[in-house]
């Protein structure tokens, strides 16, 4: 069997906490299915400023071009905060994306049955959501030209980004929406705000091109504000949401918090031939350091690492199922944690799950 390289960037902040327990898992998946994968840690982010000046290091990216997959922490933190737009942790992982031409962001929003109670959103409306976003992340206004600021000889100030997209940008994103609405319950919502942008009005016409391909999935246009509201109006109403990159910024976070905590959800960075995989919710700096954090959506990114990278769905639902499992046990970390559950930090819902995972080859 071939030897899957890893590069893994822990990054800053709880980043650093919940990687480990990402690899611990795939580790056990390893040992239990006789893949082999070869771990290489790197730096990125704040922790890359400090130890070379640089948030995103060429040795980094070189490792990053010659792996097989990414597995990411967070990046950021007070500490860099007031560093140059160009100089600042997220730039290393904004580089990445743009360098790894890692155009499709999927994040799926699912609300598990156990933690609807942990939802800021009555079970009613929340019950059953299952959402997948999929956020373009190579161009809009994180990347636009012309970019940047000018001083004003009487002393104002004028900054500038530019939302731009080419229709090969759109279709490319598009595509990739429709595959996976066609693997779910082929229903497609286009989200922009194409009564006031022009480059929405690009995206709608191009989204609704590229659907002549896929007969069978419905598809909608919705407006970003109405989305927004709807999101947490009546969540159930969406399937598969496709949308650009800042939009997809937003609402992806607004989705998460559906589901409880930002704490379990993964993601996936796909379009190039390597692919990144990261938790969601960031470095989280009130927490750091404390080993409180939920290492969950790191471990299920694990898991989409397994299934979109390397083909093996199969693993990928043990890992899935492990973290139910573990869930239905009563174990929560601080974020997700009730009275009558039995508290754990992250170490110990890293070794429950890993635990149960390695039982589910036995
Ligand atoms: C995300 C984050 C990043 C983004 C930051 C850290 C640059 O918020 O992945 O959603 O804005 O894309
Ligand atoms: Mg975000």
């Amino acid at each position: 069997m071939p030897t899957h390289k890893i590069a893994v960037l822990p990054g800053d902040g709880i980043g650093q906490e919940v990687t480990p327990e990402a690899r611990k898992v795939l580790e056990v998946v390893g040992r239990a299915t006789g893949q082999s994968f070869e771990f290489e840690p790197a730096l990125i982010g704040g922790s890359a400023i400090d130890a070379t000046g640089e948030p995103l290091p060429p040795a980094t990216l070189a490792l990053c071009e010659r792996s097989d997959a990414i597995l990411f922490g967070s990046v950021g933190g007070p500490k860099w905060d007031n560093l140059p737009q160009e100089k600042k942790p997220e730039r290393g992982l904004l580089g990445l994306r743009k360098e790894l031409d890692l155009y499709a962001n999927l994040r799926p929003a699912t609300c598990f049955p156990m933690l609807i109670d942990a939802s800021p959103l009555k079970r009613e409306v929340v019950e059953g959501t299952d959402i997948m976003v999929i956020r373009e992340l190579t161009g809009g206004l994180y990347f636009g030209e012309p970019r940047g600021r000018e001083d004003f000889a009487d002393g104002g100030t004028r900054a500038i980004n530019t939302m731009a997209y080419t229709s090969r940008e759109i279709e490319r994103v598009a595509r990739a929406a429709f595959d996976v609405a066609m693997k779910r319950k082929k229903r497609l919502a286009s989200v922009d705000k194409a009564n006031v942008l022009v480059v929405s009005q690009l995206w709608r016409e191009v989204v609704t091109r590229v659907a002549k391909d896929y007969p069978q999935v419905q598809l909608e246009h919705v407006l970003v504000d109405n989305c927004a509201m709807a999101l947490v109006h009546k969540p159930t109403h969406f399937d598969t949401i496709v949308t650009e990159n800042t939009f997809g910024d937003i609402l992806s976070d607004e989705a998460a918090i559906l589901a409880g905590s930002m704490g379990m959800l993964p993601s996936a960075s796909l379009g190039g031939r390597v692919a990144l995989y990261e938790p969601v919710h960031g470095t989280a700096p009130d927490i750091a350091g404390q080993g409180v954090a939920n290492p969950i959506a790191a471990i299920l990114s694990a898991g989409m690492l397994l299934r979109y990278s390397f083909n093996k769905g199969a693993d990928a639902d043990r890992i899935d199922a492990a973290v139910l499992r573990v869930l239905e046990q009563g174990h929560r970390t601080r974020d997700i944690h009730a009275a009558g559950h039995k508290l754990v930090g992250t170490k110990d819902m890293g070794d429950l799950i890993a635990g149960e995972v390695e039982r589910s080859y036995s």
